[in-house]
């Protein structure tokens, strides 16, 4: 462990015979003739020990303890007094932060007791700085891991469901960075971009509890039909509710108001306007918007012109107006968003 030493001394005598004896503790000692410029240096440079004289042209010994002090709060300090120099400047000198004193003309065998002891003390508060450190960042670690764990949890539902309903490849992660790129553009802080990213590839977990014989039915559904698959928004939610997880109880959100319709016409609850859920306005366009653009059993993909259109159409019907003004604000990212997913599952990335 490398110990970085200074003495700040305006005489040039006294920091060579302190250069001389700190070498026999194996210290190599950086000298500083002028405390202006020791108190700059300070103020960038990591210092383990100082060894500061109390009468300098600039600046006194005590301004500079204070001076160091806040900026390195637990370095020793060993102030240089002059045999005779009063007992109250070693007292302010205590007071500023002073950890040891030694006198003029400096007695070798005290100089280098005092020495040893102090470089001991730097060394162990080093040590423990260390290993504060160190598990500061297992904390760290172990708090990512934690939520990395989490994030998986969440998107192995979501595909489970998806699983269920092969709506269309991906369908899931494109609404998870829909929904976060339209909470950005309104604004939404990080947490919240980030809790609506990993609640909406849960909206359809509640499929998961509809039989294949409608969720899988090609052509028509009766009525009856109809109404069972409607309940996918309350399994969904009831799947989800009682978990302590912030993003799973935003789910269950998003899992029962997806399919609510901003004029009160829509399922289960038929809540209008701003009764709905906020995640759940937001996935309700992001998910009619993927349902639109990609390509279903039943239909080709439809145009993005199309789309805008239907959009707007539904303003303040289907869809919040406000959010509607949101997403066709931002549609050109949108469609390079999706120009992006095409090329990766071109490739093969997203399976
Ligand atoms: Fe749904
Ligand atoms: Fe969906």
């Amino acid at each position: 462990m490398k110990i970085n030493a200074i003495s700040i001394d305006d005489e040039e005598i006294n920091q060579l015979i302190l250069t001389e004896i700190a070498k026999t503790v194996g210290i190599d000692l950086m000298g500083f003739l002028d405390p202006l410029i020791a108190a700059e240096y300070i103020k960038s440079f990591p210092v383990d020990l100082v060894y500061v004289d109390y009468m300098m042209p600039g600046m006194d010994g005590i301004e500079m303890i204070r001076h160091i002090r806040s900026y390195h709060p637990d370095v020793p300090i060993i102030m240089i007094t002059t045999l005779g120099e009063d007992r109250e400047i070693k007292l302010k000198a205590i007071e500023a932060g002073a950890t040891e004193f030694l006198s003029k003309p400096i007695d070798t065998a005290e100089f280098t007791a005092r020495t040893r002891n102090l470089i001991a003390l730097r060394k162990a508060q080093l040590l423990l700085m260390d290993r504060a450190l160190l598990l500061e960042e297992k904390v760290k670690e172990a708090t990512r891991d934690i939520a990395l764990r989490e994030f998986e949890t969440l998107s192995v539902m979501g595909r489970a469901a998806e699983y269920k309903d092969p709506e269309t490849a991906n369908h899931i992660v494109r609404v998870a960075h829909v929904s976060r790129l339209v909470a950005r553009a309104m604004g939404l802080d990080d947490k919240q971009q980030e809790l609506i990213y990993h609640a909406a590839p849960l909206h359809d977990v509640g499929k998961l509890g509809i039989p294949d014989s409608i969720l899988l039915k090609p052509g028509g559904l009766t009525e009856e039909e109809f109404q069972k698959i409607k309940t996918h928004t309350g399994i969904g939610f009831n799947i989800l509710k009682d978990s302590m997880s912030e993003f799973l109880l935003a789910g269950a959100q998003v899992a029962l108001s997806h399919h609510e319709r901003y004029s009160g016409s829509g399922y289960p609850l038929s809540l209008r306007g701003e009764e709905i859920p906020l995640f759940g306005r937001i996935v309700a366009i992001a998910d009619s918007y993927d349902a639109m653009v990609t390509r279903r059993p039943y239909k080709e993909p439809w145009p993005v012109e199309k789309v805008t259109a239907i959009i707007r159409e539904e303003r303040g019907k289907q869809f919040d107006p406000g959010l509607v003004d949101v997403f066709l604000g931002i549609i050109d990212d949108i469609v390079k968003l999706y120009e992006q997913f095409r090329d990766e599952e071109s490739e093969g990335k997203l399976q």
